[in-house]
């Protein structure tokens, strides 16, 4: 594979980041995901212009313009001959002598991407079944809205929903639904489409943007506002939406059935929608 560290393009073996990185020092660094189908990057501006709001909430400099990332994100996708699956993008406030406070402002940055392939994600098996996930607690920080690379909670989600049998995590903060591990969930009832307000307790997801104008446009009722896990374990329906998944059906929670226990119509619909207007 070739990755792209600080200007170069070069054999992942051979890319080096500093020990004194603050990235891997203190998780001083944010990131987005893009994915990519038949060759193109989705949603490219919107992942950008959250990259941007990141650093400038962490007063963090930008190393480069959007249209520079562009051209970084054609030019690796390219080079590795991608046709299905990810860029991973992470800007580090760079490397520094160990110190909490943030280092002089001409400390470059770091700046890292990477792709990775996954031949089949538009056409994933778990989209057709559905996924089971667990409920836990919310135990990350308050700033959700920023990307950033702090992720050993959600990442400790992850393995307990695996311990449980199940695919993945909603996380529970003052008795409400914050998002999943790294997607944003929803649930459906009678013909409506429920999903979190927006504010720093979860990530504004590029593909929830999308969905709920998607849905917007094809006369669903949408409501963004906070619901209780009994609500979820009582809808019609459920699912997540992120950069990597897209729409993801979920067909139980806390090992209760939702629905059918099959996909339901509203998650399979939204998920052609962003498939068909996507590609
Ligand atoms: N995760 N919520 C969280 C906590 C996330 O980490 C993500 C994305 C989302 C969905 O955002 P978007 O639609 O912009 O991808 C919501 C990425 C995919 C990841 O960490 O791999």
């Amino acid at each position: 594979r070739t990755v792209y560290v600080n200007g170069e393009y070069l054999p992942e073996d051979q890319a080096k980041i500093s020990v004194f990185d603050r990235g891997f020092l203190f998780a001083d660094g944010v990131y987005e995901v893009t994915s990519v189908l038949d060759g193109k990057l989705i949603d490219f501006a919107g992942h950008a212009a959250r990259l941007q709001r990141s650093l400038s909430e962490l007063e963090m400099a930008s190393p480069v313009t959007s249209e520079e990332l562009l051209a970084i994100h054609k030019e690796l996708v390219a080079r590795n001959e991608l046709t299905e699956g990810l860029v991973y993008l992470q800007v580090t406030r760079g490397a520094a002598d160990r110190d909490f406070l943030y280092p002089d402002e001409d400390t470059a940055p770091t700046i890292v991407l990477f792709t990775q392939a996954k031949p089949g994600l538009a056409d994933a098996p778990a989209a057709k079944r559905g996924i089971k996930v667990i409920s836990i607690p919310d135990r990350r920080w308050g700033r959700r809205d920023i990307k950033t690379v702090q992720l050993l909670y959600p990442s400790m989600g992850k393995m307990m929903a695996k311990a449980a049998g199940a695919d993945d995590a909603w996380m529970v903060e003052d008795g409400a639904v914050t998002e999943g591990t790294s997607n944003n969930a929803y649930i459906v009832k009678g013909n409506t489409i429920i999903t979190r307000h927006l504010g720093e307790e979860i990530l504004h997801g590029i593909t929830r943007a999308a969905v709920l104008r998607m849905a917007a446009e094809s006369q669903m009722k949408v409501e963004e506002r906070s619901f209780t896990m009994e609500e979820a374990m009582d809808a019609d329906e459920a699912f997540v939406t992120s950069a990597s998944t897209f729409v993801m059906p979920v067909v139980e929670i806390d090992g209760a059935q939702i629905g059918t226990g099959a996909p339901g119509k509203v998650a399979a619909r939204l998920r052609e929608i962003y498939l068909d207007e996507s590609l």
